[in-house]
């Protein structure tokens, strides 16, 4: 039967979604095995909406491992690639000598061809390199037959991506050793925990970002002695009361430690030498609009967070969407052509007025 069935490329398609840090990644101690310099929390988006498929077909015909990200060929011996790789066959080569044969799984010499789409734009802030990274190791871990905890070879390919190996409130424990084995991400609460939750991502721009993540963080480690305040005084705090608050559905709190993380963050990359600019006018026009939303109301119902690009990602409750949705459509009115706010925001939009 194994050997009938290894004669047919063996393909599997998994999909991964993205996920959104309310407590910031920013700077690591190990670039190699991408340890980080402070642990971080996120949410992860629902499987049907921003989301990386992947599809990874093994043979015995096929002469080299393969990739195709968005129907374009990618080099495959890029190092975090090769890393994940490399430790998904470590792990399959494992299980195989513990005596399991893996019966449902590839040939360990088995060459894979790998697809792999986005459903929103690639590398524009959006974190795409966390649902890519997360949905290759998942779908690798399937063709190979390996399984458990798998964190930490996602980690090896975006540091981000650890935390969309798991559904709803995510912390990637940053870790003391120097191997990286205890740089783990873990669940804090599943996507049930807090069903009135809404993410809204308000695209002000697709293009790719001027700076990326990898490259940017690490001229701030090198640059910026407010990230490494940030990253010993204050990250691990807020780390503990983010938990607490997520724990306890206080969206108060969590908007809160949600808007001052995404400004500290910000703060790190101005304080960076050369600063790096992610935010642009309309980033700044929505945070005005979320502040100014807030006190006209007198209590947080609407939080911010800006990743290494210009969109904005709110946190509000479901019983607010409808309106915040008219308030954006107000200030920011949707292009003719589309008339999709959310996926499309005009760069060219009105002023804010000084009221709501
Ligand atoms: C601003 O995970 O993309 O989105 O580990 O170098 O691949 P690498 O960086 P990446 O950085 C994400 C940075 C961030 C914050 C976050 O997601 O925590």
């Amino acid at each position: 039967m194994l050997e009938e069935s290894m004669d047919k490329p063996h393909i599997v398609t998994c999909t991964a979604p993205v996920n959104i840090a309310v407590i910031k990644y920013w700077g690591k101690r190990n670039e190699e095995l991408i340890l980080p310099i402070n642990s971080s929390l996120s949410v992860t988006l629902h499987q049907d909406q921003l989301k990386t498929t992947t599809t990874v077909a093994s043979s015995r015909s096929f002469q080299e491992d393969q990739i195709w990200l968005n129907g374009k060929e990618e080099d495959i011996t890029h190092p975090r690639l090769q890393s994940c790789l490399r430790e998904i066959r470590r792990l399959a080569r494992k299980r195989r000598n513990d005596g399991d044969s893996g019966l449902d799984s590839t040939g360990l010499s088995h060459k894979v061809h790998i697809c792999s789409v986005n459903n929103f734009p690639t590398a524009a802030g959006l974190a795409s390199s966390a649902a890519g990274f997360a949905c290759l190791v998942y779908t690798l871990a399937r063709v190979f037959g390996v399984e458990g905890e798998l964190s930490g070879i996602a980690r090896q390919g975006s540091g981000s991506a650890c935390r969309s190996m798991y559904g709803g409130f995510v912390q990637w424990i940053m870790g003391q050793k120097d191997d990286g084995k205890d740089s783990l991400a873990q669940q804090v609460e599943p996507e049930t925990h807090w069903p009135e939750l809404r993410i809204l991502v308000l695209v002000a721009s697709a293009e790719r970002k001027p700076v990326g993540s990898t490259s940017g963080m690490q001229t701030s480690v090198q640059t910026s002695c407010l990230l490494k305040h940030r990253a010993e005084s204050v990250a691990p705090g807020r780390m503990v009361e983010m938990i607490e608050a997520v724990r306890r559905k206080n969206f108060a709190a969590f908007a809160e430690l949600t808007m001052k993380d995404s400004n500290q963050f910000h703060a790190t990359c101005l304080d960076t030498y050369p600063p790096i600019f992610y935010l642009s006018s309309v980033s700044q026009q929505v945070i005005t609009l979320v502040h100014r939303y807030n006190s006209y109301y007198g209590e947080t119902r609407l939080a911010y967070t800006f990743d290494a690009g210009p969109n904005a990602v709110i946190f509000t409750l479901q019983q607010h969407v409808p309106e915040f949705v008219q308030v954006v459509q107000h200030f920011f009115p949707p292009e003719t052509n589309g008339g999709q706010f959310i996926k499309g925001l005009p760069v060219n939009c009105t002023d804010l007025p000084e009221e709501l």
